[in-house]
């Protein structure tokens, strides 16, 4: 076992290596789509902020950068299917390329909810950017068009991803001990 994994972590899932690779390989398929033209990213608050700012700094096209924040996880690990937005973005996007950046997508609900509100403002585009994508775990089906990768059904934690808003601060990711969260 690779000798920088922390003691919670019980095995690792990308290092990272491996995910300055995937950040390069979906930074180029955005600035191959969006070439001649000006994007904002609606970073979303705040397990997104590690990869939004390799993601970010990857793209060769005008970048503007915005920010929400909605409710999640709390200290378990699954999601209550009830979004709460926390934290709005305060510029007009109507005509705008909107790219939402998401670390994760689980069940689908978050990322729905966002779309739907973005969506509602006009914007010229809304796509979706998440890194990582558990397929059999969703419950809402949402159009995700950049994926970073897909993984099992596995609790991640490291490069922004937080178990209990710890962990964020690991540079690769790795499954999460059962024993952290459970019992
Ligand atoms: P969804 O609404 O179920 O798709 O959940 C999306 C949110 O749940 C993400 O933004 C993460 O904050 C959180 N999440 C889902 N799976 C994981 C995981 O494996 N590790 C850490 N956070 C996760
Ligand atoms: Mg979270």
């Amino acid at each position: 076992m690779e000798k920088n994994v922390h003691p919670d972590v019980e095995r690792l899932l990308l290092s990272a290596e491996e995910i300055d690779k995937i950040v390069k390989k979906v930074a180029k398929e955005i600035n191959e789509d969006y070439k001649d033209e000006e994007l904002t990213a609606v970073v979303i608050l705040r397990g997104s902020v590690v990869f939004s700012s390799d993601l970010i700094r990857n793209l060769d096209i005008p970048v503007k950068l915005e920010f929400m924040q909605v409710s999640s996880y709390g200290s378990g690990t699954t999601s209550s299917g009830c979004i709460e937005l926390k934290m709005d973005i305060e510029t007009d996007i109507s005509g705008k390329n909107i790219l939402i950046i998401e670390d994760i997508i689980d069940s689908g609900n978050t990322l729905y909810k966002l779309k739907e509100i973005l969506k509602g403002r006009n914007p010229k585009t809304c796509r979706i950017c998440a890194l990582l994508d558990k397929p059999e775990r969703r419950v809402t089906p949402v159009e995700v068009e950049y994926i970073g990768a897909k993984i099992p059904d596995e609790f991640v934690v490291g490069y922004g991803l937080d178990y209990d808003e710890k962990y964020r601060n690991l540079p690769f990711l790795g499954i999460l001990k059962r024993s952290v969260y459970e019992g």
